[in-house]
């Protein structure tokens, strides 16, 4: 097999060094946020704006966002963690307890719903938000501007606020191939060679080198 020319998933700017693209695993900086290979983030004023949309994201809750592999990632997007969350079951929904004091003792049993995960090859159009725990399928598409309250099934198109499911991209059974086939997992050089397979969906040649 001829040397492999594929980016490298370690290079910060992949497309000519141009700053407005990077793979995003190499600026993130935060041990909470845990992104794969070859996913990218595009904001043409300056990619480090990524942090500054992974909203509440704090230290003491230890919750995680976690991104797969080749997503893409446009600007604007919003991640909203846990932190954001104030308790609702009291009469008020103030956080006494972080003012310390005499009110350190109050209650502070804000809801918790686990960690957000976006799988692989996911599209996240721009501006699009995420609310706290949402879990984002394999090959799913996230409209511009969709508010995700909900999980997405993977190889869903979904859009709106809250975002609603659009459409399938496929038909249930590609859908459980592609699921099994997990392309995004596969040695560089089988994705390079076969990512015309892959871009025109050639289900029947993806079939055959499908081992
Ligand atoms: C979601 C998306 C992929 C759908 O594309 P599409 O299949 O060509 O969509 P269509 O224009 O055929 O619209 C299909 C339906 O979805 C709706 N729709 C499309 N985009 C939507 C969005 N962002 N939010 C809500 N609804 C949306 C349309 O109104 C239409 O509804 P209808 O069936 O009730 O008439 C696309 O509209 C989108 O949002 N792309 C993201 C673009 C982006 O932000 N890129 C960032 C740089 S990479």
């Amino acid at each position: 097999m001829p040397h492999d020319l594929s980016p490298s998933p370690d290079t910060v700017y992949p497309i000519n060094g141009l700053k407005r693209t990077c793979f995003l695993k190499n600026i993130v900086t935060n041990p909470q946020i845990i992104v794969g290979d070859y996913t990218y983030y595009d904001d043409p004023e300056d990619v480090h704006n990524f942090h500054k949309n992974v909203l509440y994201l704090f230290d003491f809750i230890q919750d995680k966002l976690i991104i797969g592999k080749f997503c893409q990632i446009a600007a604007g997007v919003r991640f909203v963690m846990n932190g954001a969350s104030h308790a609702m079951e009291g009469v008020s929904t103030y956080p006494f307890k972080i003012f310390g004091g005499a009110w350190v003792n109050a209650p502070l049993d804000a809801p918790h719903k686990g960690n957000t995960i976006i799988g692989n090859d996911v599209w996240i159009g721009n501006s699009a938000t995420f609310m706290p725990g949402v879990k984002i399928g394999d090959g799913a598409i996230i409209g511009t501007n969709a508010l995700v309250t909900k999980d997405v099934e993977p190889y869903t198109i979904v859009g709106g606020n809250p975002a609603r499911p659009i459409r399938p991209r496929f038909d249930p059974a590609t859908i459980e191939f592609l699921l099994e086939l997990k392309w995004w997992d596969w040695p560089i050089e089988k994705i390079s060679q076969h990512i015309n397979a892959l871009a025109t969906g050639d289900l029947e040649l993806l079939r055959k080198v499908h081992i």
